[in-house]
């Protein structure tokens, strides 16, 4: 599906009610794809309040938002200056992960060993200044492929 810009919240709409219960998204995309800036919107459309950002240095971002009067968390992580997997579990990135949260993960093929066949792959590709081409790749037992 093509995502301009302008778009982005709009489709992070759209990505919540095709996404509906999963945990775990794994954002595969080049340098400057978009991965972040499509994360920033799935949080705000979460409703976040916290400032989004990226989590390159501190790899692993921690935001609120509430479900009805219920406060849940969102992890944001990039794996991309982490050197081997020793060094991202002892960065926490599992426990995230199992944690039963949201997680969202920049750079996953970092360490592939940590996705299971229930997590959400979501592939950012850039067409020009403004376009995004973004699949959603569901888990083979919930859905069909959007694209
Ligand atoms: N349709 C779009 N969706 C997302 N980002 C877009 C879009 N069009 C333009 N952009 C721009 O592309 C850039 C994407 O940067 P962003 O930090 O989100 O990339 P990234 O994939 O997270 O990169 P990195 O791998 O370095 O973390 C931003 O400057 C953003 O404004
Ligand atoms: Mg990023």
């Amino acid at each position: 599906m093509n995502v301009t810009i302008d778009a982005v919240n709009e489709f992070a709409e759209y990505f919540w009610k095709v996404a509906g219960n999963q945990k775990v998204f794994a954002f595969f995309g080049e340098m400057g794809a978009g991965k972040t800036t499509l994360i920033t919107a799935l949080c705000k459309a979460k409703g976040v309040t916290d400032p989004i950002g990226s989590p390159t240095f501190s790899i692993i971002n921690q935001y609120q938002y509430h479900e009805g009067d219920q406060a849940k968390t969102i992890y944001h992580i990039d794996l991309y200056r982490l050197k081997d997997e020793e060094e991202i579990i002892q960065a926490g990135v599992e426990d995230c992960i199992y944690s039963g949260a949201i997680c969202m993960v920049e750079w996953p093929q970092k360490a592939p060993e940590l996705f299971d066949e229930n997590t959400v792959q979501v592939k950012i590709e850039a067409i020009d200044a403004t376009n995004r081409r973004v699949n959603i790749l569901l888990p083979s037992n919930t859905m069909k492929e959007q694209s």
